[in-house]
């Protein structure tokens, strides 16, 4: 078959579907958390925050606390599943529930036992399960007058009834929280102090089965995707950096370390690795974080492919309150800031192979491939960022298999364009099959190419030393389709990073 009519049968088998895509995707992020709404975070309150955060890292680094290993199920594919999960065990007797691993945000919430919108039941087969504080002999619910609550505040990851400002509220009301996500969902409940049990596997407590009090949201309301039961799972958990997040209350209690790392797999069977401890690998390259930010922003300097500059302004990329790159396991594929997108699209177009054939659907690239796609068949693409650390990607970390036509993969690009934004998003697409290391301690987040169903090497601090231990992947078993579907409505795609909206000043 020729070219332009295999083109033509792909654009008629592909209308529906990527429609489906398009529509699926938010049509402009808000980047904006939802509370409060019209006064948002003053940036001298985000300074100041951030001056408590870096005095703490400072404080902390050789902390103890040992590794804490977690089970990870779900795979980035959006046809599949489009998300990773892992379980905590919280309460007593412990309940299991199962949340999204998500860098893009700061809290870690699961469904209450009365909720608004909470999904009951799962298509990924999972048993889903609801917090009952009542039913817990370890809860007790976190106050306005509580010190995590003033954080929370500061950060606007908490809400307490007649606020004001950040000084002059209720202090005997309950601690509230209200989170929207960037694909438009949101959920809010009240803040809980409870039990959270795990599996420390080196350091002083190895083997033994530990827990500690943490601070989460137990939600009585959920909207937007967050209500579907297609992929639904318990909550989620947000593994960002401020003080509400569960690895900054584990390491100030020294329970943990500060610094985790993720090992996603991307095949269709997915799992991978969670740990809270340092992955080592010889081949691991760190960039520094950019100081004083909300999300694990880095400092992307360039993009190359096939060793080729993009033709794009450097300062594109620089981090500001409206711009910037920023990594987030829960967004499932990747954006990219809006004036680097078409000059990276048609950099991989020219420089694709003949073997290939490009078609555009309704404005996406895509090319048919006849064969399984090989690193010969398209360029390398290379993010570049301060200190010299590049993340390299083949095509499987920026094309994405949207279907088949006539037997030929049809593949697309997987980096969204960032419409009306200049946030570049690195997302499961491109940290998937990779060790991902996010040191908060020393400020840095480090990968390096890896085959994730192997086992790592983690290394902790004890009272002994530095120990190293070998560990394998444990997955979390859950049902969905293997074979991506010829033609189907894929499920949408979600973009968990919360942003705080700043006040111009
Ligand atoms: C272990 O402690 C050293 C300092 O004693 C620190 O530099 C390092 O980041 C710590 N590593 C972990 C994994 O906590
Ligand atoms: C609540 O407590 C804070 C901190 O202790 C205090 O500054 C504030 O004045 C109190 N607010 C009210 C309304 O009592
Ligand atoms: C550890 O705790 C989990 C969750 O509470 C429990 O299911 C498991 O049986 C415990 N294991 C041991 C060895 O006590
Ligand atoms: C883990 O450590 C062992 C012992 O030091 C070493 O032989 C092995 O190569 C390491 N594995 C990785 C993946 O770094
Ligand atoms: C691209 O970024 C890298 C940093 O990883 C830097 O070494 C290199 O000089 C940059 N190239 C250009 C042309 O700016
Ligand atoms: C997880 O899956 C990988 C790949 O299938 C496998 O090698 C590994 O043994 C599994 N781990 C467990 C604990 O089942």
């Amino acid at each position: 078959m020729s070219r332009a009519s295999r083109s033509a049968v792909l654009v008629a088998a592909t209308l529906l579907h990527t429609a489906a895509v398009l529509y699926s995707f938010p049509a402009t992020m808000t980047l904006e958390r939802a509370f409060p709404t019209n006064h948002g975070v003053q940036l001298s309150q985000l300074r100041a925050r951030d001056k408590i955060r870096h005095g703490r890292a400072l404080q902390s680094t050789g902390g103890g606390g040992g590794v804490i290993d977690f089970p990870v199920g779900g795979t980035f594919n959006p046809f599949l599943v489009g998300l990773y999960f892992t379980t905590v065990n919280l309460g007593s007797p412990p309940r299991e529930f199962y949340v999204q691993i998500d860098t893009g945000s700061d809290v870690l919430w699961v469904g209450c036992s009365r909720c608004n919108g909470c999904p009951r039941s799962s298509g990924l087969k999972i048993q889903l399960n609801s917090f009952d504080p009542g039913s817990s002999s370890t809860s007790s619910l976190i106050h306005c007058s509580d010190q995590i609550c003033g954080f929370g505040l500061e950060s606007a990851d908490s809400v307490c009834s007649g606020q004001t400002s950040n000084s002059n509220y209720n202090n005997n009301s309950q601690c509230l929280y209200s989170l929207e996500y960037g694909d438009g969902s949101a959920t809010s409940g009240y803040y809980v102090s409870d039990l959270l049990y795990f599996d420390t596997i080196a350091g002083d407590s190895a083997n033994s089965n530990s827990s500690a009090s943490i601070v989460f949201g137990c939600s009585t309301s959920a909207t937007g995707d967050l209500t579907k039961s297609d992929r639904a799972v318990d909550g989620i958990f947000g593994f960002g950096q401020d003080k509400m997040s569960v690895i900054s209350q584990l390491s100030s209690q020294g329970v943990a370390p500060k610094v985790f790392s993720h090992c996603l797999r991307g095949d269709d069977s997915g799992g991978g690795i969670l740990v809270l401890g340092e992955i080592v690998e010889p081949n691991i390259v760190y960039t520094p974080l950019v100081p004083s930010q909300p999300h694990y922003n880095l400092n992307l300097l360039n993009i190359t492919v096939n060793g080729q500059l993009l033709p794009v302004d450097s300062g594109e990329f620089t981090t500001s309150s409206t711009k910037g790159t920023i990594v987030d396991s829960g967004t499932t594929l990747a954006y990219l800031a809006q004036k680097a997108y078409d000059p990276f699209v048609n950099a991989i177009t020219s420089a694709a192979s003949q073997d290939v054939t490009p078609v555009t659907v309704q404005g996406n690239q895509c090319y048919v491939v006849t064969s399984s796609i090989t690193n010969n068949m398209f360029p390398q693409v290379s993010f570049n960022f301060a200190g010299g650390a590049s993340m390299v990607l083949g095509p499987q970390d920026y094309l994405i298999q949207e279907g088949t036509s006539n037997g030929d993969g049809v593949w697309c690009i997987g980096f969204q364009k960032n419409d009306g934004q200049d946030t570049t998003i690195l997302g499961d697409l491109v940290l998937k099959d990779k060790i991902v290391v996010y040191d908060l301690a020393g400020q840095r987040i480090g990968w390096a190419d890896y085959d994730c169903s192997m086992s790592v090497n983690v290394s902790a601090n004890s009272s002994t030393g530095i120990e190293s231990v070998n560990m394998g992947p444990r997955n979390i078993s859950s049902s969905f389709r293997k074979e991506p579907p010829k033609l189907m409505i894929p499920i949408s795609i979600v973009t968990l990073v919360v942003y705080i909206s700043i006040l111009k000043i």
